[in-house]
């Protein structure tokens, strides 16, 4: 695997942006949600920041659930297998759940987890929100209820999204060119 380094990293949204958007989705899930319970499910481990940032301006009353799956063997690009690490999860009959992701590339990993849903539980309602849109990619017909930002076909990371297990922390969004 080739080794890069922040050096390499082009900026494609910055804090301040990611920041400022993520606020813009709060305020709508805010009303779409208005004084019901919603369940949050993370996906470990790309989903980390933006959960963590989206729920401090969430104002329903909320449960948090984290789960982890990887679809991402090495390197750039997806291998439409997803692999579930950890999916254990709370009784979800009944609940709205929305599903927490950071990027939606391929749609594999999105619509294995919708799948995986709907086939356990019977949900009051199941929704799919993504930080990141990568349409042009896509090999599954299924598209985000709710996405931040609709990317071009670039490999990113930080805010969450790794290269080789690198940069999630980095608070803004770059990519490496390949
Ligand atoms: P999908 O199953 O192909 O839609 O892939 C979804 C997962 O692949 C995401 O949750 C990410 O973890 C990972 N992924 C997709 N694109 C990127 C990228 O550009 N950078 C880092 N990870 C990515
Ligand atoms: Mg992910």
């Amino acid at each position: 695997m080739k080794m890069i380094t922040e050096g390499d990293l082009k900026l494609l949204i910055d804090k301040d942006k990611l920041q400022e958007e993520i606020k813009k989705l709060a305020d709508i899930l805010n009303k779409e949600y208005q004084n019901q319970e919603l369940y949050l499910i993370c996906v470990l481990k790309g989903a980390v920041m933006f959960m963590t940032d989206l729920s401090k301006s969430l104002k329903m009353p909320l449960k948090m659930e984290f789960i982890r799956l990887s679809s991402y063997g090495s390197g750039f690009t997806s291998t439409g297998k997803v692999n579930a690490v950890d999916i254990s999860l709370p009784d979800l009959n009944d609940k709205n759940v929305l599903i927490i992701e950071d990027i939606i590339d391929t749609g594999h990993t999105a619509k294995f987890l919708m799948d995986f849903i709907k086939h356990n539980f019977k949900t009051k309602s199941l929704k799919f929100c993504s930080l990141l849109d990568k349409k042009v990619k896509r090999e599954v017909d299924i598209d985000p209820d709710y996405h931040v930002f609709e990317v071009d076909d670039k490999f990113l990371v930080g805010y969450g999204l790794d290269y080789d297990g690198y940069y999630r922390n980095l608070p803004y969004i770059g990519y490496v060119e390949t």
